[in-house]
């Protein structure tokens, strides 16, 4: 059956005490939004609203990069969370299907929660998500009869007796889209805080005779992000996440605690990681690659056997291909390295093509910057660069090339030649030890005039 997400975001985030609005804060270096949409992406909805209100067009901007056909809508005042929803109303309007609400700043929901929502919505007209707190606090108490919702009772509004009930409201709910937003026009706002809540939906329902249940699901995944102390939190669960699955996958962490991942990051099987390895954005790393100690990563694609660190940083636009070796202290950007190329120690390439089989020696530079323009280098197979060579861009080096070490090559070397580009070395016969003598003369001389 079609299935259509609401997902409310319009809040402004108060307590994070930031510019930027609560959504677009990020766990695992992705808008929480976005985990959000990933929780509901398991459901395969076939529409997704996202309603925005404060920061909107920076919440419609990461909406769109998660979901380029999401509809976007504004609430500009936000008057609750039932008034969030009916401003969905017109994008949804002749939806056949379900609905389904989450929250923007919650994004811990399992997959397998919101199915077992759907599948629960063949015995309920309402379904809402549940759990059971450990500390109940200010959530939306769910008074119930077995798994029968009678009604949701928030906090400001509920008795002594239901304050002390401990299965509270998650805020997911579902119902079928037409019955949804026909129970919306029939919230008020005649309660403490003036707000159309949400939470009235399930009573509305039983006016009409239909029937609302609650689905539980474990109170970790219902976790909203309110402060900086919670987005810490967060963060924390994430990436204990992330470590366990990828271990589950088949990846060696050696430290996993030390261990940062993105939310995207992909691990191959039997990959090896060492301690204290930074996965940013866009990383993919095939089966039997090593990372090792303290390495960065970003936006890069690591093939099988390939050997990255310690101490390397690949930056976006970074292919290594098959057997590669990338040594320590070496920086990498905008660079594609042919199978079983070399870069062992302290180097800079950038924007650059590497052959298979080339060898960069220690402290070579890509100089790919003129100040103004980027210029490319291109490197052809089994090429011998020796140390300290700088490669002045635009420069291409043939296949089975050579560079004497310390060269600045600004021209390009034809296949099989070595190219020698440093000042020719003279040897000055004993002038070492005159050289000496005369110093050391002009030490004593000062050292007697007491200067
Ligand atoms: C809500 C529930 C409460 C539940 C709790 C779980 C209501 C009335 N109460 O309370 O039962 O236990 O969540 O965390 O639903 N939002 C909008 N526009 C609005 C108001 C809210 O987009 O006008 C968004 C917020 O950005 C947020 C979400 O809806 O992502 C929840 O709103 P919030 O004000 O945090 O609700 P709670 O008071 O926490
Ligand atoms: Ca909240």
């Amino acid at each position: 059956m079609a299935t259509a997400l609401i997902l409310l975001a319009a809040g402004k985030g108060t307590r994070m005490q930031s510019d930027l609005p609560k959504v677009l804060h990020e766990i695992g270096n992705a808008p929480l939004l976005h985990h959000a949409m990933q929780s509901a992406a398991a459901i395969s909805p076939t529409r997704s609203v996202v309603v925005t209100g404060h920061g909107a067009e920076a919440v419609k901007a990461a909406a769109q990069i998660y979901d380029p056909e999401v509809d976007v809508v504004l609430q500009t005042e936000q008057l609750g969370t039932a008034h969030a929803v009916e401003q969905a109303r017109t994008a949804l309007a002749g939806f056949e299907g379900d609905a389904i609400v989450l929250f923007g700043d919650t994004p811990f929901i399992q997959p397998e929660t919101l199915e077992a929502m759907l599948e629960a919505r063949t015995k309920y007209a309402v379904v809402v998500l549940g759990f059971e707190a450990a500390d109940p606090a200010r959530y939306g108490r769910l008074v119930t009869q077995g798994d029968t919702l009678e009604r949701i009772v928030e906090y400001n509004e509920a008795s002594d007796e239901e304050r002390a009930i401990t299965l509270c409201n998650s805020g997911v709910i579902a119902a079928d889209c037409n019955v949804l937003f026909e129970l919306l026009s029939e919230v008020g706002n005649d309660n403490a805080a003036g707000e159309y809540y949400l939470t009235d939906i399930p009573e509305l329902a039983h006016k009409r005779g239909l029937t609302a249940g609650v689905v539980r699901c474990d109170e970790a995944e219902t976790l909203g992000i309110n402060s900086r102390a919670e987005l810490a939190q967060a963060e924390g669960i994430f990436q204990t996440q992330m470590r366990r699955k990828a271990m589950e996958d088949g990846v060696a962490l050696q430290a996993p605690e030390t261990v940062q991942f993105s939310a995207d990051t992909v691990l191959g099987r039997d990959s090896v990681i060492e301690p204290n390895v930074v996965f940013a954005p866009g990383v993919t790393v095939e089966t039997g690659a090593r990372i090792r100690a303290f390495s960065h990563l970003e936006g890069c694609h690591v093939a099988r056997g390939a050997v990255v660190g310690p101490y390397a940083r690949l930056r976006p636009g970074t292919e290594l291909s098959e057997d590669v070796k990338i040594g320590n202290f070496v920086e990498l950007k905008n660079a594609t390295l042919a199978e079983g190329a070399k870069v062992n120690h302290l180097s800079y390439i950038g924007d650059a093509q590497i052959g298979a089989s080339s060898n960069i020696g220690a402290g070579t530079i890509t100089c790919n910057y003129d100040g103004v323009l980027k210029h490319q280098t291109e490197i052809g197979a089994r090429v011998f660069v020796g140390s300290n060579t700088m490669l002045v861009a635009p420069v291409k080096l043939g296949d089975d090339a050579m560079t004497a070490s310390g060269s600045v090559i600004t021209r390009d070397v034809p296949a099989t030649d070595l190219a020698v580009a440093r000042a020719r070395q003279e040897n000055k016969s004993g002038f070492a030890v005159k050289l000496f003598e005369k110093l050391k003369a002009i030490k004593a001389k000062r050292q007697k005039d007491g200067s």
